[in-house]
């Protein structure tokens, strides 16, 4: 028996996707992270409803989800000429069931017809003047999970990975938007403050568990990516508070309203 490569699996679950959806080709796709989930209901136009959604475990070679806040539905929205394939949930590194599984929604959305990838998530931030539920794009990313989604001699080229262009649109809706090089940890646990000094001394600004593999996959697949994290917390140790998923999550509910509008103006300029 031949294992089913990703690349297929991703063009089958498209294929089921555009069955379920009733739609053929989709345009910018999102991935929603810790904290931006309420943002969804604000990316359909005025009151209107999602054209379709799904579970992500009706399409080939998705899991269920397993994070709390994590919602395993996928829905396709009409927004103004674009069509959106929204992401609720993802699965994350730490979940150990590999890195072809983190990135198989990317490489789907790309099969999908996908040209953009926005990638959203919750994140510790080091910059003190960041208070919790300040989103910050990301202007680069140092990937310390030791892994790549790629394999093989597959010299992807990652300059200018996180779009300048798309940052620049997106500075056009919010002026006041800052940048930060986000550094992926494989998690799950917390970093160290020790890790986020690190963090800081490599050249990063925003901690988290999820998006630079995505955003490798998304660059394989000649995808534009535009990544924003929504600085849930500051980096342990940053502050003297203790981390926990609960208060992360609930400064990314503080945070939606703003998250929502931010996304709904920035995605038709994309
Ligand atoms: N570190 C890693 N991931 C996170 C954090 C953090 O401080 N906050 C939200 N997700």
């Amino acid at each position: 028996m031949t294992d089913t490569s990703p690349y297929d699996l991703a063009k089958e679950a498209a294929a089921t996707l555009a069955e379920l959806t009733g739609v053929e080709k989709h345009d910018v796709a999102l991935v929603l992270g810790s904290g931006w989930l309420p943002a969804a209901d604000l990316l359909a136009p005025d009151g209107q409803s999602p054209t379709a959604e799904i579970a992500t475990t009706d399409l080939p070679g998705f899991g269920a989800a397993t994070v709390a806040g994590h919602s395993g539905r996928i829905r396709s929205i009409a927004a103004g000429d674009k069509q959106l394939l929204v992401f609720l949930s993802r699965t994350h590194f730490y979940e150990g069931r590999g890195v072809a599984a983190v990135v198989h929604p990317v490489r789907t959305a790309a099969a999908a017809g996908c040209r953009t990838m926005v990638l959203t998530n919750g994140a510790g931030g080091l910059d003190t003047s960041w208070s919790p539920g300040t989103p910050v794009l990301i202007s680069d990313h140092i990937n310390l999970t030791g892994t790549s989604p790629l394999v093989g001699a597959n010299f992807v080229d990652l300059t200018d990975l996180y779009s300048g262009r798309l940052r620049a649109l997106a500075r056009q809706v919010d002026p006041s938007l800052d940048e930060g090089v986000y550094v992926q940890f494989p998690g799950p646990h917390y970093e160290t403050p020790a890790e986020v000094r690190m963090a800081g001394i490599i050249g990063g600004s925003i901690v988290g568990m999820s998006t630079a593999l995505e955003a490798i996959a998304a660059r394989e697949a000649g995808m534009e990516v535009l990544g924003i994290s929504l600085v849930t917390n500051l980096a342990a140790g940053i502050s003297d508070a203790p981390l926990n998923h609960e208060e992360v999550l609930e400064a990314g509910r503080a945070a939606a309203t703003r998250m929502g509008e931010l996304l709904s103006r920035i995605v038709p300029q994309l």
